[in-house]
């Protein structure tokens, strides 16, 4: 079934556990992901960049291909369509007219009025269509389709002053955690994350999910943070698995052969992180 993010993520915000984003990148991990939540009976957001969507072929391919996998495989778990990080109305806008059930706008590269004003424009369209909106402040660093950025911490009040103006749904603050690997150990602020969790109370998002050792996303649980965004892990799981499997099968040419490779190890890091966030059985 698919649903907006909200009533999810303040259910799993009161519950103190977390709601996984995993990014899909084609057909099949849309499927791998499916079918692990579905069998562990946990909720599950599909989080889709814009980068995705292009090389899937566009805003109502996706959709198709996550309604269909729903209706064929007999999902029954809530599953939220959700953009990651849209850099404009117009992209956010498309996703909602697709059948996205959740957006994020990522306007963080702009100054807090001009972020504020464009975050207004999101919330206020794609509320009127029953969809959830997520918006960033601070700017999480990393790498972002390819393009290295910096990380910069958010300001509690900048937190306190988009949440207000906006009514965005939860907001992803940026506090230490970087797109991609780490150089290092990843330098989570988590007195400003609870700082800015009693001030709003709304469920926190943590990007950059990949990489950070258990026992800090437990803590970032206990300060507020309600969605954890992965897809570096999957990443690298998937292809050291195909590229182990090509290794070893040098005559294989079957394509769904080489995709299915990497399913058995996608789906260990999935039921990990479902373990590890508390969302087994919250479906
Ligand atoms: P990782 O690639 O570091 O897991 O981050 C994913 C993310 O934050 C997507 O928005």
């Amino acid at each position: 079934m698919m649903v907006n993010a909200k009533e999810l993520l303040e259910k799993a915000h009161n519950g103190k556990y977390a709601i996984p984003h995993f990014n899909i990148n084609n057909l099949e991990w849309t499927r791998f992901i499916l079918e692990e939540c579905q069998k562990q009976n946990s909720p599950v957001i599909l989080g889709v960049s814009e980068g995705a969507i292009k090389y899937i072929g566009g805003e109502d391919v996706v959709v198709s291909i996550v309604k269909s996998l729903i209706k064929d495989l007999s999902i029954t778990i809530p599953v939220v369509l959700h953009l990651d990080h849209g850099s404009s109305y117009e992209s956010c806008k498309r996703a909602v007219d697709a059948g996205f059930t959740s957006v994020m706008i990522d306007a963080s590269k702009y100054n807090l009025e001009e972020n504020i004003e464009i975050t207004k424009k999101v919330v206020s369209y794609a509320h009127s269509k029953n969809v959830s909106v997520e918006a960033e402040i601070g700017h999480v660093g990393g790498e972002e389709d390819g393009v290295a950025d910096e990380l910069a911490y958010a300001k509690v009040e900048d937190a306190i002053m988009l949440t207000k103006e906006t009514g965005l749904d939860f907001l992803a603050p940026a506090l230490g955690s970087v797109h991609g690997l780490y150089k290092g150990e990843p330098k989570l602020d988590f007195e400003r994350m609870k700082k800015i969790d009693d001030a709003l109370n709304i469920p926190l998002v943590l990007h950059g999910g990949s990489g950070i050792n258990d026992e800090l996303i437990k803590k970032a649980i206990t300060c507020g943070i309600s969605k954890l965004n992965i897809n570096t892990e999957l990443q690298i799981a998937w292809s050291n698995a195909v590229r182990n499997f090509i290794t070893n099968n040098q005559v294989v040419y079957d394509p769904r052969k080489v995709i299915k490779a990497g399913e058995e190890a996608m789906k260990e890091v999935i039921d990990k992180k479902l373990e590890l966030l508390g969302s087994i059985n919250k479906a």
